[in-house]
């Protein structure tokens, strides 16, 4: 299958011949850029240079829709090329994270799926047509790894209603039913809302959750090794009992469905970060207008034999807030840099969201440099809050915030026919992106320069949609979007996008 159009290659080839000139530029246009300053350094944005889309009813081997990609992404190691023609072409590991749960959770089986790519970057000033601009970032689905538990069992996405005991190395963690009276064996299943995802250079991966919040790891034919659970101000208590469901928010820890959204490591792969989607209920996570101090954590995992590894650093990331007050929840992050990361902070609106019209969604910036270091530390227990009620202990320096990478720029969506605000069509800005990775773009005159790719999550919104052998009519034809901007990152150490892409 090539995902380019709903109209075939034929007419598709014809339409990149007419609107792509021999005089299309290879370079990005000066009058697209827009910097910001971090601590005297100057990152630029180079503008949207591609788009393409996997169709709303598309389907996977299993038979199921291929849905809610965009909930992370990562290139797929040693796969990124730059090509002699001026394309770039690679590999795509993306990972859903529930399966379509608008009316309520559904037993979907974690999984993660490769996709294929090839990035044509458009840097002209004219507007494509939507169709011509799907040429710029082709997108072909491979191959589908399903994850599997504890004695090959498969894992599940229907709510954490139960608690399963720790075993074997394993903590406390989230279960689909009650354990007791076991129903069916096959009910007591590890449940996972899977949102980050991080590739080892052992074929290994990370893989955060919304549930736990843990992070997990699963060997290369996607059984689970190990899991990761977060000090005790994280984990979601309800009368001091680990209570893991999404419906309610807890006493204290994480709020439902505000798990770990964003993962990232460092490029040599030594240390892993996790950032939670907004504040803790014990620091205003309870309501949007509090919610904004959110956490940082850091584990040193660079001996992968380590069953526990340790928690080496924690910091508060003050998230951006609406024109009401409202926290801009985060759904991602990724490594530039020591201490400097993006992080992709969002409303809820575009297709498939709560309006039409988008007010915020951007891949911002931040430092940690100057940032407190709170880890090990009484905030580590949940009766001691870094923002009780959202306002910061006057102890705690939050880090550094600087907003860059605005996706719902208008020139921007419009070059590649693309717009944000009714009509609610196929070339509306999907509400929910999700994902971030980064490639370089190998320019000898611009050798900060890198490729940032982003897709949407589109909550499998369908109305031909296919889950276990059954069709779903989700009332909306969501496609999966993904959009790719060319970045000057000043801080980027020479190599190191590379090494960690495996290239
Ligand atoms: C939108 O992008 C254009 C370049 O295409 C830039 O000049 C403008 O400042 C951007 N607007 C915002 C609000 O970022
Ligand atoms: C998706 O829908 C389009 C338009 O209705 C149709 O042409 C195409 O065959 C469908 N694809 C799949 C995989 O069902
Ligand atoms: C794995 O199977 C063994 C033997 O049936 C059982 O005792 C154990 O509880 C199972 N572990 C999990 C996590 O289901
Ligand atoms: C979790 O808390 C909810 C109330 O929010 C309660 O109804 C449920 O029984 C609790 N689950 C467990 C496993 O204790």
């Amino acid at each position: 299958m090539h995902f380019t159009s709903r109209f075939g290659s034929l007419l598709l080839f014809a339409g990149l011949a007419i609107s792509s000139p021999v005089a299309t530029p290879t370079e990005p246009d000066p009058s697209q850029a827009v910097s910001v300053e971090l601590n005297g350094q100057t990152f630029i944005n180079k503008g949207l240079v591609a788009f393409g889309l996997i169709p709303s009813n598309a389907t996977e081997s299993t038979g199921d829709t291929i849905g809610g990609i965009g909930s992370a992404i990562a290139f797929k190691r040693g796969t990124f090329m730059s090509n002699t023609d001026g394309t770039f072409s690679g590999t795509l590991t993306v990972q859903p994270d529930r399966g379509f749960n608008v009316d309520g959770t559904v037993d979907y089986q974690g999984r993660q799926f490769d996709i294929d790519f090839v990035l044509t970057p458009y840097y002209g000033t004219a507007d494509l047509s939507f169709d011509d601009a799907l040429q710029t970032l082709s997108l072909t689905y491979i191959r589908t790894l399903l994850y599997t538990e504890r004695n090959d069992t498969k894992t599940t996405g229907l709510d954490a209603l139960a608690v399963r005991a720790a075993d074997s190395g394993f903590p406390q963690d989230p279960t689909a039913d009650p354990p007791l009276p076991i129903p069916s064996q096959s009910f007591n299943r590890l449940t996972l809302d899977c949102e980050g995802l991080v590739l080892n250079a052992d074929g290994t991966f990370w893989m955060s959750d919304e549930y736990g919040p843990y992070i997990y790891r699963f060997a290369s034919d996607g059984s689970l090794i190990q899991v990761i659970s977060p000090p005790d101000a994280i984990l979601p208590m309800v009368k001091n009992k680990l209570n893991f469901t999404s419906m309610n928010d807890p006493d204290t820890g994480r709020a439902g469905n505000q798990g770990f959204e964003g993962l990232t490591v460092s490029p040599n792969g030594n240390t892993l970060f996790a950032l939670l989607q907004s504040a803790t209920i014990q620091d205003g996570g309870n309501k949007k207008s509090t919610s904004r101090f959110t956490r940082l954590l850091s584990y040193d995992v660079s001996d992968l034999t380590v069953e526990t590894p340790a928690l080496i650093g924690e910091w508060v990331v003050p998230l951006p807030q609406d024109s009401s007050g409202d926290t801009l929840a985060q759904s991602e992050m990724h490594f530039i840099s020591e201490n400097v990361f993006f992080v992709l902070a969002r409303d809820a609106n575009g297709h498939g969201g709560n309006s039409d019209t988008s007010a915020y969604k951007q891949a911002d910036l931040i430092d940690i440099s100057g940032a407190t270091d709170i880890h090990d530390t009484e905030f580590d227990d949940p009766s001691n809050p870094i923002a009780s009620k959202g306002k910061l202990d006057k102890s705690i320096t939050p880090a550094l915030y600087v907003p860059f990478v605005n996706f719902i720029n208008n020139t921007q969506l419009a070059r590649f026919g693309l717009h944000n605000g009714s009509p609610a069509d196929q070339t509306l800005i999907d509400a929910k992106w999700e994902s971030l990775a980064l490639a370089p773009v190998n320019d000898p005159a611009n050798p900060n320069d890198y490729f940032l790719f982003t897709a949407a999550d589109n909550d499998f919104l369908s109305t031909q949609g296919v889950f276990n052998g059954m069709s779903f009519n989700a009332g909306l034809d969501n496609d999966n979007q993904f959009l790719v901007f060319r970045v000057t990152l000043p801080t980027v150490t020479a190599g190191s996008v590379q090494e960690a892409i495996g290239i």
